[in-house]
């Protein structure tokens, strides 16, 4: 079977990384992002043998039922869903501003559940099996510190997945998680700016190193396989040991 692919959050650091890896697959590929600028920076002009852009902000209702429309009208009913809208906000909750809340809020829980809904949507109207990967953090599943907008989002991302994997079982659909660790893209630049930062970091992690977005991509994109065809309400943790490991001296 042919998949199209739709990647949401696609100019960031992993949807990047995905489509480099998806389109060694040969998978029709749909990109999402708020700004058709980040695209062509990203993946070119758009033209035959390139991904669909698409532009649309998915944190929305309106935005993440255009953006499936316009997969469906170019590519087909999208067969797998790689979420990876979201940010990172380091702050306690006490010095978190309403503004930062709702933020963080709308980039990693709402844009998750509109897609989620545009996406099963259209793969109920096509009649197709599908599959759906989102993207956790570490945050949701321990308690680190700071954390407490982002934790409160993915698990309720975390949340939904499950309840999602209940749903639409008998159709057919799965649908998973991944939870990284610090993971080397643009969303965590400033906490990795320096030597000094880097290794600090690299340090609590008991495999050592900072994850790459390359990573994750192929535990995403493996969850979205056939290969995968047990699997489905899980999130999957790949952070080096950080949750598992204890204690940790260095
Ligand atoms: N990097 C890490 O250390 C780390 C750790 C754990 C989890 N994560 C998660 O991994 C996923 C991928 O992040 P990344 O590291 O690749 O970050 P990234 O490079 O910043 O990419 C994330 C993309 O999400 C989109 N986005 C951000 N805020 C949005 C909003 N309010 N509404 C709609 N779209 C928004 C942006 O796309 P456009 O501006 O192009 O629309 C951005 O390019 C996210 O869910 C993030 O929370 C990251």
């Amino acid at each position: 079977m042919s998949h199209v692919l739709l990647v949401t959050g696609a100019a960031g650091g992993l949807g990047r990384a995905i489509v480099a890896r998806a389109a060694m697959t040969g998978a029709q590929i749909a990109v999402v992002s708020r700004d058709a600028q980040h695209l062509v920076d990203a993946f070119g002009e758009a033209h035959t043998n390139s991904p669909t852009h698409i532009v649309a902000d998915v944190s929305t209702h309106e935005g993440a039922q255009y953006a499936v429309k316009v997969c469906v009208e170019t590519l087909g009913a999208p067969t797998m869903l790689a979420h990876c809208v979201g940010n990172i906000l380091l702050a306690p909750a006490g010095r978190t501003t309403e503004a930062q809340y709702r933020d963080v809020m709308r980039a990693n829980l709402d844009s998750a559940f509109f897609t989620l809904g545009a996406f099963v949507s259209a793969a109920r109207t096509a009649a197709i099996p599908a599959s759906a990967c989102f993207v956790s953090t570490i945050a949701a599943g321990i308690g680190i510190a700071n954390h407490e907008a982002v934790a409160a989002a993915k698990g309720g991302l975390e949340a939904m997945v499950r309840s999602a994997a209940a749903t639409y079982a008998a159709s057919g659909m799965r649908f998973n998680a991944v939870a990284p660790g610090l993971m080397d893209t643009p969303a965590a630049a400033k906490f990795l700016s320096s030597t000094a930062l880097r290794e600090a970091s690299a340090k609590q992690y008991p495999l050592g190193s900072i994850g790459t977005a390359d990573e994750i991509a192929e535990v995403m994109l493996w969850l979205l396989s056939d290969a995968a065809r047990r699997v489905t309400g899980q999130t999957w943790t790949v952070d080096g040991g950080f949750t598992a490991v204890r204690p940790l001296v260095r």
